[in-house]
């Protein structure tokens, strides 16, 4: 496994819309390992493909609970209920949180690692993530959707 590094705000593969994973296999799980070794360096919740320069349909998420890591391959949001107002972040946007608008509930179905189809209901913290790296892979960004006047710059020690 190896760290990769991580792409910030600025960069354009950030706007670039991810490809559609065909085959599962080893080399794409070596990239999904590679997303969490690099998500939990930064101690993130979330990762997409993009993030790491890699125009894939690949999410990895861990909110460090007794689900997690999470590997998602193609994931597709088919059914989303509700809204929160959630605070946010991304690990492309250092320092940076803002209020945005996310669904309350989403049902999604991706591959998992061994390229099966599974389907994952969510809600909370777990949806909000998952859309959060769902709208990575189509280039867009959490500063698109901020709540006017909730940005905020905050210093945090690296
Ligand atoms: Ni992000």
């Amino acid at each position: 496994m190896a760290i990769r590094i991580i792409r910030k705000d600025g960069d354009e593969i950030l706007r670039k819309k991810s490809r559609e994973v065909e085959t599962v296999d080893n080399k794409i799980r070596e990239i999904l390992d590679d997303m969490v070794e690099t998500m939990h360096q930064s101690n993130g919740v979330g990762l997409a493909g993009p993030q790491i320069g890699i125009l894939k349909r690949l999410v990895v998420i861990d909110l460090y609970d007794d689900n997690g890591p999470i590997k998602l391959v193609n994931p597709k949001i088919i059914k989303q209920e509700g809204e929160q107002e959630v605070e946010e972040g991304c690990l492309s946007f250092p320092n940076q949180f803002a209020k945005i608008i996310r669904p309350a509930k989403i049902t999604v179905e991706a591959l998992n690692e061994k390229g099966d189809k599974i389907t994952i209901e969510a809600e909370g913290l777990l949806a909000q993530a998952i859309a959060h790296e769902v709208d990575h892979l189509e280039g867009i960004l959490f500063v698109d959707k901020i709540i006017p006047g909730t940005l905020e710059f905050v210093e945090t020690e690296e």
